[in-house]
């Protein structure tokens, strides 16, 4: 493959977010006097963890669905809803950092050690909060429920995964379970929120659920497999944490599918000792040998050519054939 025909997943990501710029820009307003105006012990934390730039993945979606109707675009109502969406998410990983003890997100040390754990999960309770009163005065009552909906699956999902770390035979269905409550979910209410705002009738908005729920179930692959490495460039977070946490993620799951009784108990051997020096490098040696890493790749690009399938359906906009490359851009995505 050329690099020069296949902009990365970066690239592609800046560009079509460019396209929205000025709601997200409006967006980063919004949360920013949310931070501004807190109180003290909030303000200032708060203010120093929205510096950190995520990618903005969500909001980009949902906001180049709501503007692809031929409905005249409302930049306050689309930022406000895009600020539920981002504060959901940064509250929900200032709680996942402290869940798997990591220490770096965004390339920066992680709130809870800064601040100590107790703290941290105030200060991801209050932006939680403050996600569900970013839609507080929306006209339909369908977003801040769309919103809740995501948070209550976030969490479920969550527990689904401390329930079943450790199980080594960890099924599809449950792996996959998982990952549509933690990932897929706000993806899924992202694209639903704005298809809502494009003014898209029900079946509309619960195909763009839909394409959002695949294209979050591929994001979440993809990084199960950035964890060990797979296809990683300037990764800005620690590599191993799932196995480190005894987590099984799809790769793992094709593995013991694949090889004998023997090999599957001297895997689980290696799990045990995945925190010991040169551990996860042969743990990835065998998966790759198994083709369980490229096989866990298929089942991404899948999902990826589900969401194609039903963007195709969508009014062919610009902002829609921006979402299409974003989409196909995923196969790319390296950090
Ligand atoms: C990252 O997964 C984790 C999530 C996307 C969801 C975390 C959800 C919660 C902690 C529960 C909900 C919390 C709130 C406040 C609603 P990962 O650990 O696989 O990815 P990572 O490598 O980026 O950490
Ligand atoms: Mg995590």
């Amino acid at each position: 493959m050329n690099p020069a025909e296949h902009p990365s997943f970066q690239a592609v990501l800046a560009t079509v977010r460019g396209k929205v710029q000025n709601y997200l820009d409006k967006s980063d307003e919004v949360i920013a006097e949310v931070a501004r105006t807190a109180p003290v012990g909030v303000s200032e934390r708060m203010t120093k963890l929205i510096a950190r730039k995520g990618k903005k993945i969500r909001s980009t979606i949902l906001s180049l669905i709501a503007t692809s109707s031929s409905e005249p675009a409302d930049e306050s109502r689309i930022a406000h809803a895009c600020a539920g969406i981002e504060l959901l998410h940064l509250a929900s990983l200032v709680h996942d950092d402290i869940i798997d003890e990591t220490t770096m997100r965004r390339g920066e040390r992680t709130a809870h050690v800064e601040w100590g754990n107790k703290v941290a999960v105030l200060i991801g309770d209050y932006i939680l909060s403050q996600a569900m009163c970013s839609v507080i005065n929306e006209k339909s009552r369908e977003i801040p429920l769309t919103l809740s909906t995501a948070a209550n699956s976030l969490i479920v999902g969550e527990i689904l995964e401390l329930d079943n770390a450790g199980d080594m035979n960890l099924s599809r269905s449950k792996y996959n379970a998982i990952i549509e409550g933690k990932t897929a979910a706000l993806v899924e209410a992202s694209a639903k929120i704005g298809a809502i705002i494009a003014g898209f009738d029900a079946q509309r908005i619960e195909a763009c659920g839909k394409l959002g729920a695949h294209f979050g179930l591929a994001f979440q692959i993809i990084d199960d497999l950035l964890d060990y490495g797979i296809g990683a460039t300037n990764l800005d977070k620690a590599k191993f944490t799932d196995i480190s946490n005894g987590l099984v993620t799809l790769p793992l799951i094709y593995y013991f599918e694949s090889v004998s009784a023997e090999e599957k108990t001297e895997l689980q051997n290696l799990l045990k000792r995945a925190a010991e020096p040169g551990v996860p490098e042969e743990i990835c040696k065998r998966l790759e040998t198994a083709g369980a890493f490229e096989k866990a790749k298929e089942t991404a690009m899948q999902h990826i050519a589900d969401a194609m399938e039903i963007a195709d359906s969508l009014p062919m906009t610009e902002h829609i054939e921006s979402l299409k490359t974003f989409l196909y851009s995923m196969t790319e995505r390296g950090n």
